[in-house]
């Protein structure tokens, strides 16, 4: 069921109260936890297993973190990633309970730990997505990135995947991620006949990033940037792509694709792309949150409500306001949210698509009213005025 307009309309609000007053009227939208950075791989690209080693973010956290986010009663995302998340044994236990608190949980992982029975347990798990990470249509390109013998098995894991869907006739949405680098630059498109023969559900490509711990660093110079020819090359591949979107579906864009192009170009500004601090954070396996590299706070000494409002929260988001160079990454904007005549538009033009009574109608917009009287009245507490 699509989410009704007053919802959509109130949450566009809290979102653009939050990012204008820098203070969290809304409840982050996605939520990455970090269970470990233990992994089988250590891929040429990735940051995260290379810090942080020797943490695991206990299953009492990872509960009480669950218990508060279930309370919020808020539109949320948690994705288990890691390293590896399939490395923890307890996964389908954290995963047990998060179903159980009726969330939205999507794991992401590279399938090397995923035979015919994880498969099975995967899809009779109530995950809402699993995503597996390809890094090329040619075992050759995903193998030099990742390691000897993990092409076979991400494709293993989504046949395994795909399989036990069409046996149990439901279980989680089953997607790809892939990571943009100069090395797989000219097969994006041929992801898409390769996953798509495989069963898989949803694409999602999204450009390599050259730091974790400094996103903002699109240095020109950094291994795997799409430089030079092969920006005529991603330029391609982006036109086959969006085609073959608009024809058949399977890929979702997170954003516009042809922003990939000013990215790795170096022309991407804040006129193309804001980043809405609040509606993402990442929590690490040792219990940090951290989004855009600064910290917020603990959650393991002061819990997740308690990390969100704290004053170091204040000057990481205030900093990210700043960010001059967007990574199109973790931070996927609210683009909708960005002004206040959009908000209402959007919601005008949403009401007039729903199928409700007249009197329904003016109930909603007359509860519309209310939400913007709310804000004025938290917009002149927080700034003390009467
Ligand atoms: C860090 S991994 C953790 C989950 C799992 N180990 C996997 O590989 O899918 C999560 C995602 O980040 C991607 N990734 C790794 N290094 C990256 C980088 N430098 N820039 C952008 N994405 C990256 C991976 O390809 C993967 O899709
Ligand atoms: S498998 Fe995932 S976490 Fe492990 S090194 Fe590769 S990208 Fe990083
Ligand atoms: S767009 Fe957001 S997450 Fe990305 S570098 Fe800028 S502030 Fe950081």
């Amino acid at each position: 069921m699509n989410k009704s307009c007053l919802k959509k309309f109130e949450e566009n609000l809290a979102y653009h109260f939050s990012e204008k007053l820098n203070y969290p009227f809304a409840m982050p939208h996605w939520i990455y936890i970090s269970l470990s950075h233990r992994c089988t791989y250590n891929c040429q690209m990735c940051g995260v297993v290379k810090i942080l080693q020797g943490y695991e973010l206990p299953f009492k956290i990872v509960k009480d973190t669950f218990d508060t986010i279930a309370h919020w009663r808020w539109d949320c995302v948690i994705t288990l990633t890691g390293g590896e998340p399939f490395l923890r044994e307890d996964i389908f236990k954290i995963i047990e309970y998060g179903v159980k608190k009726k969330l939205k949980i999507e794991v992401i992982s590279n399938g090397a730990l995923i035979n015919k029975g994880v498969a099975e347990k995967i899809i009779k798990s109530g995950l809402r997505n699993i995503a597996i990470s390809l890094d090329g249509a040619r075992e050759e390109t995903h193998d030099h990135i990742r390691e000897k013998g993990a092409f076979k098995k991400a494709v293993r894991a989504l046949q395994y995947l795909s399989a036990a869907k069409k046996q149990f006739g439901r279980g989680p949405q089953i997607s790809v991620w892939t990571t943009i680098m100069k090395e797989n630059v000219a097969e994006l498109f041929d992801i898409i006949e390769l996953v798509r023969d495989i069963g898989v559900e949803c694409l999602v490509y999204h450009p390599v990033i050259v730091a974790q711990d400094d996103m903002q660093n699109t240095s020109p110079d950094a291994p795997f940037w799409v430089r030079g020819d092969n920006i005529r090359v991603l330029k391609e591949q982006i036109d086959k792509i969006v085609d073959y979107r608009d024809k058949y579906g399977l890929v979702a864009f997170l954003h516009d694709p042809y922003l990939w192009i000013k990215y790795f170009e170096n022309t991407l500004t804040k006129d193309d792309w804001k980043c809405n601090p609040f509606v993402f954070i990442n929590i690490g396996p040792d219990g940090e949150i951290r989004s855009c590299g600064s910290s917020f706070g603990n959650i393991k000494d002061i819990g997740l409500d308690a990390c969100l409002t704290t004053s170091l929260a204040d000057v990481a988001r205030a900093k990210m306001k700043q960010c001059t160079r967007p990574c199109l990454q973790t931070c996927w904007a609210r683009p909708e949210a960005d002004y206040l005549d959009e908000i209402v538009n959007t919601f005008i033009k949403d009401l007039n698509q729903e199928l409700l009574p007249e009197e329904r109608k003016r109930i909603v917009v007359r509860e519309a009213l209310m939400l913007l009287d709310k804000y004025e009245k938290l917009i002149k507490n927080r700034l003390s005025l009467s």
